[in-house]
């Protein structure tokens, strides 16, 4: 049965955990999955998660099947973060959104839907984009397309270059955006280049599919959600594909949410019908654990305001890392200007370092990056930082 089964590659990203864990050197630094590591290296265990833990611990209960969608408190308050809860679309109730399997899932559930609906739509992806971006939609049977984003040699967005894009795919084609904190350039469109983008697509009829896995790691909550706010304030279609991984540090318990906005009352539950079927005959229904404790914090004032709170301290401590990273550079005499790392937002900077440097880190360092050249900046701490910018620097010389 098994003769013909090729050895798939490595993912690009989670691959690089295993080959972290395999070294055996005790100086070794993983800047390669976008997680968050506090000042002492650790992963965290968020406060208001502890308390929330503690709270739902007091009266225990049996574990029984969530409704397909997922919690419905939990719902709504993925709704009022990523739209606001005043947005037209919420309170006309124009707004389905189902708890899905992280991020990931919610892309996977949105895709599969799409899919059936349109199957010769295509669906274009930012150069670079988040690796798995492409298969996840070309799975769903997609042919995946891409337009231009990032501008190597000004660290900037090439928005000519995507408006352009934008202005010749054909109506339906769905565009996958990053909300916020692109990964992996961490370069952001700011609001007059949204808005740019947002009359496009609607002059196109081009459907918006928002990837928002780092809310609270640019500017804040608020602030990260500026490009959903205006997508739906255009009253186009959209989709958004949201996680709670990173801001909650929930990573393994798999807690995210695929929202749609449609015209209408009556189109938003015949399409929450649709994405029901879909969950429903992939997995049936999401389990309980991480979206209780995110639907708990966020409907209890305190324990939302000390979320908040912690979320902001994980969103400095990575902006000093990144100060610290150019400062380091150039004490360490690395040829260029590094300064764009500290404008660059969200948990990952695109080093410009090519695969073969990246290949040198690994080898010669054990400092484990994606072969692209990013560099997740939240795993960096002053135990690491000088170890990282002088290898940074030799490999570039
Ligand atoms: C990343 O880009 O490192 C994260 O989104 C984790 C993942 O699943 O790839």
């Amino acid at each position: 049965l098994f003769h013909s089964v090729a050895l798939a590659p490595r993912d690009p990203i989670l691959g690089l955990n295993e080959a972290f864990a395999a070294d055996t050197r005790p100086g070794k630094v993983n800047l390669g999955v976008g997680v968050y590591y506090d000042a002492e290296g650790r992963l965290p265990l968020m406060r208001a998660v502890r308390e929330a833990e503690r709270e739902r611990l007091a009266t225990p209960t049996a574990h029984g099947y969530l409704p397909i969608d997922g919690i419905a408190a939990y719902d709504a308050a993925v709704q009022q973060l990523l739209f606001g809860a005043e947005a037209a679309a919420v309170t006309e109730r124009r707004v389905v959104t189902v708890q899905s399997l992280g991020g990931t899932g919610a892309l996977k559930v949105g895709a599969d839907f799409l899919h059936a609906l349109d199957p010769s739509a295509k669906v274009a992806i930012s150069t670079p984009s988040w690796a798995n971006h492409r298969g996840i939609f070309e799975n769903a049977g997609f042919e995946v397309i891409d337009y231009p984003y990032y501008d190597a040699a000004s660290h900037a967005v090439d928005i000519d270059g995507l408006l352009a894009a934008l202005d010749g795919f054909a109506p339906g084609t769905i565009v996958v955006l990053h909300a916020c904190c692109h990964n992996p350039t961490g370069v952001d469109l700011d609001t007059a280049q949204w808005r740019q983008v947002v009359e496009r697509m609607q002059a196109r009829e081009l459907v918006p599919f928002l990837d928002i896995a780092y809310q609270g790691f640019g500017d804040g909550i608020e602030p990260d959600a500026a490009a959903i706010r205006l997508f739906e304030a255009s009253g186009l279609p959209m989709f958004v594909a949201s996680s709670f991984s990173k801001s909650f540090s929930l990573y393994g318990e798999r807690v995210g949410a695929l929202s749609v906005v449609a015209a209408s009352d009556d189109e938003a539950r015949r399409v929450q019908s649709q994405l029901k079927r879909v969950v429903r005959t992939n997995y049936s229904n999401p389990p309980t654990y991480g979206a209780a404790l995110v639907s708990h914090v966020l409907h209890t004032p305190a324990l939302r305001a000390m979320w908040e709170d912690e979320l902001g301290a994980m969103r400095e401590r990575i902006r000093a890392m990144r100060r610290g990273l150019v400062a380091r550079l150039a004490a360490h005499g690395a040829t260029g200007d590094f300064g764009f790392i500290e404008r660059q937002r969200g948990m990952f900077s695109y080093s410009g370092l090519d695969a073969a440097q990246v290949a040198r880190l690994a080898e010669e360092f054990g400092i484990y990056a994606v072969s692209s050249g990013r560099i997740c900046v939240a795993a960096l701490n002053e135990g690491n930082l000088d170890t990282v910018a002088g290898a940074i620097a030799a490999v570039g010389r």
